[in-house]
């Protein structure tokens, strides 16, 4: 009845044994048809189906150098220990928390495409801050709306009106084609207000019986480090430690539309919560026709589709939303990062009047969501992406560069390239002479920079600012060609 893909066995596995060491209790339901509910946790159900697609990403392997927390910041081989990089890099080390390792540069200036480190070193930035800096580093349009709205209104509280808030309310709203829309600060709020909203329409207006509403989520998901965001993740290092976690989600394998069905066909089932592309999880792209028919599921039993565009949205692929290449229109849309083109967090939700009116006054909020510093920096943003030509921008060089990485890469080391607009990946195989971590070093030592993704430490994300150049393509396709060729 039931064939689960081995990495989700070894998931579920490493997941329950995770749960049964804080001894949690089991959720309800089953499951029926070629698609059962194929184990309890605290946590919800997870689904799995004898169709289960080969686009999981999850692994029980231990995960990568980049987020184990490893001091990679002390392992610097660019420069020497007496250098300002390696003084800054011991700084901080020795007074901020090792939540993070990141690679051991330290950079001081960006303008567009480019960056420097303190020793004044030329980089191209192939990460974009995750995807925050779409619009390019210090951009001018932005940049002199903070100025200007800094030095006239910053923060208000929402106790009083402002008069940016509506404008920009307007503005977005009509971009996007809702109704309404609720303005947050990051991208983790802004889901969790997503995740919110859908429980209050199950119950309002749904008509789920108090506390009983469940969400769904993609393996693999990521959408931050809240503790409501962790009770969803399927990888250990976010929620290993931090239980006891959220109840009411449940777990789908991504791209796998029979136990979605499964799982919301649950009356009790309020929303599914899902990235168009899995961006944390390794640039995982669905299989053609899966966010469409997705939607259609959702409609047939009454739930809401969250689409989860922080990372894919606001032009990265070539699109204002991720969504607009399936001809899909979520009920819930969450933005984050490059809301504010890297000036500032801003985030925000956006739903239609059923939806968004469930939560009234006093009912959720934040002292800076909406404020009118946010509110300028985000509406220059969104002119910038769509009258600066940015999102045709992604498309054209999207296409050069995984065009021009193909012809260079070598086929014994790198699996695929793979990617829409100017939301990329190299993949390469698990067992290539050298890890992804090491490619992405050598690309630094050449002037390129970006980091690992995905759990097995073999997937290179590649996200440049939107305003990148033929030129500044070719260069990294140069890059990443030699990179290689010297691994
Ligand atoms: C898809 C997605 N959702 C939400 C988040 C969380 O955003 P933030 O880090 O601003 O809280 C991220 C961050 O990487 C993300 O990729």
């Amino acid at each position: 009845m039931l064939s689960m893909s081995t990495p989700m066995v070894s998931w579920m596995l490493a997941r329950s044994r995770l749960m049964c060491a804080r001894g949690g209790g089991g959720g309800g339901g089953g499951g029926g048809g070629s698609v059962v509910v194929v184990a309890m946790s605290p946590f919800g159900r997870m689904f799995s189906s004898s169709s289960s697609s080969s686009s999981s990403s999850s692994s029980s392997s231990s995960s990568s150098s980049s987020s184990s927390g490893i001091p990679l910041a002390h392992r610097d081989d660019s420069s020497s220990s007496s250098s300002e990089s390696a003084r800054l890099m011991h700084i901080e080390h020795k007074h901020g928390a090792h939540n993070y390792a990141p690679m051991p540069v330290v950079l001081t200036k960006g303008r567009k495409c480019e960056v420097w480190d303190v020793e004044g070193k030329r980089y191209l930035d192939f990460l974009s801050a995750y995807s925050a800096v779409n619009q390019g580093h210090s951009h001018p349009r932005i940049a002199a709306a903070a100025i200007k709205q800094m030095e006239q209104l910053s923060l208000t509280s929402r106790a009083f009106h402002n008069d940016k808030l509506g404008p920009y309310e307007k503005y977005i709203t009509n971009l996007l084609g809702y109704d309404k829309v609720l303005p947050m600060n990051s991208g983790v709020e802004a889901s969790e207000t997503a995740v919110k909203l859908a429980r209050r329409w199950a119950y309002d207006v749904k008509g789920v019986p108090n506390d009983m509403a469940r969400v769904v989520f993609a393996e693999g998901n990521f959408w931050g480090r809240s503790i409501a965001a962790i009770s969803s993740s399927t990888d250990p290092e976010s929620y290993g430690g931090y239980g006891p976690h959220v109840p009411g989600f449940d777990i789908v394998p991504f791209d796998n539309l029979d136990a979605l069905e499964e799982a919301v066909s649950d009356p009790n089932c309020a929303a599914f919560h899902v990235e168009p592309i899995q961006g944390e999880a390794g640039v995982v792209l669905p299989s053609n026709g899966y966010l469409k028919r997705a939607k259609e599921i959702c409609e047939k039993y009454n739930v809401l589709l969250i689409a989860d565009e922080v990372q894919t949205g606001l032009g990265r692929t070539g699109k204002l939303l991720c969504s607009q290449h399936s001809d899909v229109r979520p009920d819930v849309v969450v933005l984050g990062k490059a809301l504010s083109g890297g000036y500032y967090p801003v985030s925000a939700v956006l739903a239609d009047d059923e939806v968004m009116l469930t939560i009234k006054p006093g009912q959720h909020g934040s002292t800076y969501g909406g404020n009118p510093l946010a509110c300028a920096v985000a509406t220059a943003a969104l002119e910038a992406l769509v009258e600066e030509g940015m999102l045709e921008n992604a498309m054209v060089m999207g296409e050069r560069l995984r065009e021009g990485l193909r012809r260079v890469l070598p086929s014994d080391s790198v699996q695929e390239v793979r990617g829409v607009g100017l939301l990329n990946a190299i993949v390469m195989f698990p067992d290539a002479r050298a890890t992804a971590y090491e490619a992405c070093k050598a690309a630094m030592k050449r002037g390129l920079l970006t980091k690992p993704t995905g759990r097995l430490d073999n997937v290179i994300r590649l996200a440049p600012p939107l305003v990148i150049t033929a030129e500044e393509v070719d260069e990294a396709v140069a890059i990443f060609g030699d990179a290689f060729a010297n691994l």
